[in-house]
């Protein structure tokens, strides 16, 4: 910024106005998530070092799930991202973008309860057909869930919710896979 005093010093009032505006707008447009159209896999391509960039430096592993839930909320429009925590011998519900959801599921119950119960990621590509599914909104229709591992423990799921069916497939089970590495 001390280039721009320089700048407001040397150049006419209404220039220096005019490239203060132009850098002010670079820097807070900085801070924004670039949201591309495109294949889903160019998607997670330009949205992964993004997320990269949010979390380095950020030890708080709260913070860092919430932005990845805004993230990816941002970027697919998906109906509900979030995490749930492992608490004792249930999840809980932790950082999460869409509609109130569900608090607590017991291990071993619906889609979430199950994936933490086995330890992998579960696609359902429509949940009325996964026996146990807990419907925290009428308005899911195909869910992906993932255990998120600390040290070789599972600390948490993440939970992907679309209002289409067959929304989820290898591709995001390999991304999200990514993803949660990086945190
Ligand atoms: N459908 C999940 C419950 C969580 S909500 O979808 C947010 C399940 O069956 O575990």
């Amino acid at each position: 910024m001390g280039f721009l005093i320089q700048l407001r010093r040397v150049l006419p009032r209404g220039i220096s106005e005019f490239f203060i505006n132009i850098a002010v707008q670079i820097v807070i447009m900085a801070e924004d998530l670039k949201i591309i159209q495109g294949s889903k896999e160019q998607q997670y391509i330009s949205l992964i070092p993004q997320i990269k960039s949010l979390i380095e430096g950020e030890n708080n592993m709260i913070a860092n799930m919430a932005n990845i839930c805004a993230a990816l909320k941002e970027q697919f429009g998906w109906l509900w991202v979030g995490f749930y925590l492992v608490e004792n011998d249930e999840l809980v519900l932790g950082p999460f973008q869409g509609p109130v959801a569900c608090t607590r599921i017991q291990k071993g119950k619906g889609v979430c309860g199950a994936a933490w119960q086995n330890a992998q990621t579960i696609l359902v590509p429509d949940v009325e057909k996964f026996p146990g599914h807990i419907a925290c909104s009428s308005l899911s229709k195909s869910e992906i869930v993932l255990p998120v591992f600390s040290k070789n423990e599972i600390i948490g799921v993440l939970d992907v919710d679309s209002i289409l069916l067959n929304e989820f497939d290898e591709i995001d089970q390999k991304y999200l896979e990514e993803i949660l590495l990086i945190l």
